[in-house]
């Protein structure tokens, strides 16, 4: 209870950030924060899409992983999520709460916010729980045989 106590006054003294780094300090299991960059040898980014040769990107190699994609100069901040052999799901990287940083659950197959609070989030970027209350910015992911061709579904 006290743990519980500290981590929540910690939340609530730092905005709402992640507590990954407090849990660690108390030796608390922790590895919400472990998604990793997709292999930058991995993807281009063209005009409005990026292609992405997963042949090339073994951090998606196994499915239940996922990798975020970072441009903030292009407008793009992604995590691709490959929640099975055959599919991919690209989607915004940030929670619609508070714009903390999401990361992939493999076992409840969603995602969820690393901030305290633990918005989720469903493949297609409903929200699951919130606080959060919109859906993520979503992606159309086309597989082609081992490239992927992703694109924001509004564009
Ligand atoms: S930023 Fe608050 S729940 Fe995600």
């Amino acid at each position: 209870m006290i743990r519980r106590e500290m981590l929540r006054q910690t939340a609530l003294t730092t905005g709402c950030l992640c507590t990954c780094g407090v849990l660690k300090v108390l030796a608390q299991e922790s590895d919400c924060c472990n998604t990793p960059d997709l292999e930058p040898e991995s993807y281009t980014i063209q005009k409005d899409r990026i292609v992405v040769d997963i042949q090339k990107a073994p951090c998606l190699a196994e499915p239940g992983h996922a990798a975020f994609i970072s441009a903030p100069d292009k407008d793009i901040d992604i995590i691709l999520v490959r929640p099975d052999a055959e599919t991919f799901v690209a989607l915004s990287r940030f929670c619609t709460h508070g714009r903390q940083v999401l990361s992939y659950n493999p076992d409840r197959r969603l995602l969820q916010c690393n901030s305290y609070n633990h918005s989720l989030f469903e493949l297609d970027g409903q929200v699951f729980k919130g606080p959060a209350e919109k859906p993520l910015i979503s992606y159309v992911v086309i597989k082609n045989q081992h490239q992927l061709t992703i694109w924001r579904r509004d564009a």
